[in-house]
């Protein structure tokens, strides 16, 4: 395969398979269709004029995490919200409750956006791209929730998840610090889940579910101030964020040493790579 090159929906298929997903989710597309791809630009953000630089640099292909406004099809992700509450103990009804702002809110922006800017560049420059979201970070929620499991004892603190989501190398090697939001870390950490891998954070409601039905501490990867703001003012449960670029690197690594591996030559950028720059 990699002799001549991969194709665009080859690399959208070696994520699948990572993740053992059956299709591609709403929050991820082919914008540009391209084949005989062997050197990737892979970033966790884009703009026009990263897809230019690719361009001028010789790559063969622009692979981008965060959907962008042409993904319109992006807010069916946040149903995975669902899933993940109701396997948590969250009642079916009160789970659908919990994303029905979030998932209309999604729908209003992503109506309004510009869902030709981007993708008519890297049609002109000629230019293969796709954006791969959701599968990667489905890979990111495994991997923060195994490690979390296998490092807590019954007694632990909620401390004692931070240190476990330290454990991951794109977590430690960031900038950032896993942050205990809302609650203290001397608290029991109780039950655990990580609410990660639904399109974004569940903001103060998804979070108050998970509280209600007897979970003890959410992982988010970021969080906004004011859903913050309210959980504490709720004075139930705690809340930690893994980071949101070092969570998001931590599901895309994995993915690209599985390029790698295939012979493919792939380039990290925008917040991928620094813990193999360590
Ligand atoms: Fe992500
Ligand atoms: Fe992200």
């Amino acid at each position: 395969m990699t002799t001549n090159g991969v194709t665009t929906e080859e690399l959208m298929q070696i994520a699948l398979d990572l993740v053992g997903f059956g299709a591609v989710p709403g929050d991820s597309r082919v914008y540009v269709p391209g084949r005989g791809i062997r050197r990737i630009m892979a970033a966790i953000d884009v703009d026009v004029a990263e897809l230019r630089l690719a361009k001028d640099l010789g790559y063969d292909c622009f692979l981008a995490h965060h959907p962008n406004p042409a993904t319109l099809t992006y807010p069916e992700v946040l149903d995975k919200h669902v899933d993940l509450m109701v396997k948590a103990g969250v009642a079916p009804a009160a789970a659908r409750k919990a994303i029905a702002a979030l998932k209309e809110g999604a729908a209003f922006r992503y109506h309004s956006g510009n869902y030709d800017h981007l993708v008519s560049f890297a049609r002109l420059l000629g230019l293969p791209f796709l954006n791969i979201h959701n599968p990667l970070d489905e890979l990111g929620r495994r991997r923060m929730q195994a490690a979390i499991d296998g490092h807590l004892r019954a007694d632990s603190k909620v401390s004692d998840v931070v240190a476990a989501l330290l454990t991951i190398p794109e977590i430690a090697a960031a900038p950032t610090r896993p942050e205990v939001r809302v609650g203290s870390p001397d608290d029991r950490a109780g039950r655990v889940v990580v609410a990660h891998g639904a399109g974004t954070n569940g903001g103060y409601e998804v979070a108050k579910a998970y509280f209600e039905a007897g979970v003890d501490t959410v992982v988010y990867i970021h969080v906004d101030y004011g859903a913050a703001q309210r959980l504490r003012a709720d004075g139930r449960g705690h809340l930690i964020v893994a980071g949101h670029i070092a969570a998001d690197a931590a599901g895309i690594d994995p993915y690209l040493d599985a390029l790698e591996a295939k012979g493919l030559e792939v380039t990290r950028l925008s917040g991928l790579g620094l813990a193999k720059r360590r």
